[in-house]
């Protein structure tokens, strides 16, 4: 975006360009984020290879209902393309451009961004670089250096844990629904999702510190069956090509700033997984940096200052909702009868009203004007 308006940038990140493009992340596309890679020249591959999605199902008490997108929202509808995907053409646009990009690069320190003139040193090909620069984009994840070089007491935190995690796997069998499923089950939450007409990506609820080794590949697919399965109906199973387990929690800091430090994505904040917003919110983030990095260049001084206002709106409502689908789809351990009488309900709700579908369908096709 800032090459369009003919602004000069360094790109640097710490991996290696294989790892980045074959690394499995999300892979649900709001309508906003599909809008703005095809604005942006990316919607080539996008549009030929990308599963468009009019609706989601949730399961619960032996049934499935079906939320439809485009009655409920307008016409707006979800895209499924992996993260990695959205990488390679992100990586191969950019190398077109002739700007820099540049991998393996270590030692990164963001400094003097409290003043005109902030400066980035890393190491790069055995060589010390200094990199003298106007802004800095702070797109460097959750881990990352740049949160952590804003001064202690000039940024605060918000942030909730969850009591499980989820165990995820990516396999060589063809999707066994045509739609994501969203399953509340008394052993606990499951998905199935999928990356393309011959792989299918499931999820298992299961507890923070579990340990991979217990679940070899027989076990995986017995409890995705449980969780899963309905009468008349069967799962395609296949080859396991990946499998991991990942942490669920929700965190924001605020503000996204400090001086010409300017933080994205999973750097400011992270989502649970359970309503595929975290690239969505990240693609969101860049979007708003972007349009203000060029009015600021155009000479608008305050641009920079309204970034995290305005980035933080959209991000707060997207923490309520993956939190709320978190909170209606996952068992508590712990937890008593009275908790899952409370999600059944809203479960129940949601599907039998069309207002409490809408307000779901907007939020996961992703909202227009926030
Ligand atoms: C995925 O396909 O990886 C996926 C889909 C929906 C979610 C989370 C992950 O809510």
């Amino acid at each position: 975006m800032l090459h369009l308006e003919g602004i000069d940038s360094v790109v640097l990140e710490d991996r290696s360009r294989e790892y980045v493009e074959h690394r499995v992340r999300a892979g649900v596309l709001e309508q906003t984020t599909v809008d703005l890679l095809t604005d942006v020249g990316l919607g080539e591959r996008l549009g030929r290879e990308g599963l468009v999605h009019d609706g989601i199902e949730l399961q619960f008490a032996g049934e499935r209902h079906r939320i439809d997108f485009p009655s409920l929202t307008g016409g707006r509808r979800i895209t499924v393309y992996g993260q990695q995907e959205v990488v390679k053409d992100l990586i191969a646009a950019r190398l077109e451009t002739g700007r820099p990009l540049l991998f393996e690069v270590s030692g990164v320190r963001v400094e003097a961004f409290e003043s005109e003139a902030p400066v980035i040193r890393f190491r790069h090909e055995e060589k010390d670089v200094e990199l003298h620069c106007d802004v800095i984009a702070g797109c460097d994840g959750f881990h990352g250096v740049c949160r952590d070089s804003i001064p202690a007491g000039a940024l605060t935190a918000f942030e909730r844990d969850y009591p499980f995690a989820w165990l995820g796997i990516l396999a060589a069998a063809p999707p066994s629904n045509e739609e994501l499923i969203y399953a509340y089950h008394a052993r606990g939450f499951a998905l199935h999702s999928m990356r393309s007409p011959e792989i299918t990506r499931l999820y298992l609820q299961v507890r923070p510190d579990e340990d991979l080794d217990e679940w070899p590949d027989d076990r995986i697919w017995e409890e995705l069956e449980r969780r899963l399965g309905l009468e008349g109906w069967t799962l395609n199973t296949g080859e396991v090509l990946e499998k991991g387990v990942t942490g669920m929690r929700s965190f924001v800091v605020e503000p996204m700033q400090s001086g010409r430090l300017l933080l994205a994505g999973d750097a400011a904040h992270i989502v649970p997984p359970t309503g595929a917003k975290g690239l969505n919110l990240a693609v969101a983030d860049v979007r708003i940096l972007a349009e203000r990095i060029a009015a600021w260049y155009r000479g608008d001084r305050s641009a920079l200052d309204g970034y995290s206002s305005e980035a933080l709106r959209r991000v707060w409502r997207a923490e309520h909702f993956s939190w709320f689908m978190t909170s209606m789809l996952h068992r508590l351990e712990g937890g008593d009868e009275f908790d899952a009488k409370l999600q059944l309900a809203q479960l129940a709700y949601v599907a039998d009203s069309e207002l409490a579908a809408a307000s779901l369908a907007e939020n996961y096709v992703g909202l227009e004007h926030v």
